[in-house]
């Protein structure tokens, strides 16, 4: 099992300020019209010079030896149905669905799942200049900014956080969110499964964003809104947990208590 934080941090060579370059620039290009967040897929982008750095990036040895040293004894695969290009919201403006990428999360909400061990793993990589926004571990006390070629990497069910600040007036902010399986040696057999649950959730979640920020239809927005729920109670699941045991425990002593009163009476 690995177990304990499982955050790692990192830079890829300044030989890829050129890939980030571009990329930041063709994003730009292409997102900067929208007002809230956006996301690609990345295998969704046309052959290109873009798409040909977006795949430099992806499997750039930097990233993969990082995970490698965090997780020794493990075999770590790209999950490439799974990567995007973000353009980023501010923190401070975000409203609806995208307070959910800002707000404290997790984010995906199978942490309570069996998994042999195995790892779904996002590694979040920024293209340009980020240093008014901030991405906060609670649990390891850490902050950390992020300046062009750096990146952070999480496990996608189990580390809590949080992004702070504001992307000033004018200045934007591209990132990318690329995933990894790591399976430990012995866990193969828990690979495909892994897998199967969070891309099928991040496609969800993403395709369900979309539809919240703007709903075509009524069953649309009943998706968006259910989804939106279900993030709540998966991101809170221990404490609606611990709250449901305790509300048994007291349902169970005063139902305990009562006939041992009625059966008192009785005599
Ligand atoms: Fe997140």
């Amino acid at each position: 099992m690995q177990e304990a934080f499982a955050v790692i941090s990192g830079a890829v060579q300044s030989n890829s300020a050129t890939d980030l370059d571009l990329i930041s620039q063709v994003a730009k290009d292409r997102y900067a019209s929208y007002k809230t967040a956006h996301h690609e897929w990345i295998n969704a982008v046309e052959s290109s010079e873009y798409r040909s750095a977006l795949e430099r990036i992806r499997h750039h040895s930097d990233i993969l030896e990082a995970i490698k040293v965090r997780f020794p004894d493990s075999q770590v695969t790209n999950v490439t149905e799974a990567d995007e290009i973000y353009w980023a919201v501010s923190p401070k403006g975000a409203v609806g669905s995208d307070r959910s990428l800002v707000d404290c999360h997790y984010d995906s909400p199978f942490a309570w799942a069996p998994t042999g061990g195995a790892i779904f793993y996002r590694v979040i990589i920024a293209c340009n200049e980020n240093n008014t926004v901030t991405t906060v571990f609670p649990a390891e006390d850490k902050r950390v900014k992020m300046t062009q070629r750096d990146f952070h990497g999480l496990d996608y069910n189990k580390d809590w956080h949080c992004v702070e600040g504001s992307i000033p007036e004018g200045r934007y902010r591209v990132l990318l969110k690329m995933h990894y399986l790591i399976v430990p040696n012995g866990s193969e057999v828990w690979a495909p499964f892994v897998r199967w649950i969070n891309v099928l959730w991040t496609v969800l979640s993403r395709e369900t964003m979309r539809m919240s920020a703007d709903p075509q239809n009524i069953f649309e927005s009943f998706v968006a809104g259910l989804v939106t729920v279900c993030r709540v109670f998966f991101n809170y699941f221990y404490w609606f947990f611990a709250s449901f045991v305790i509300l048994v425990m007291i349902c169970y002593g005063l139902v305990n208590r009562s006939s041992v009163l009625l059966s008192g009476r009785k005599r």
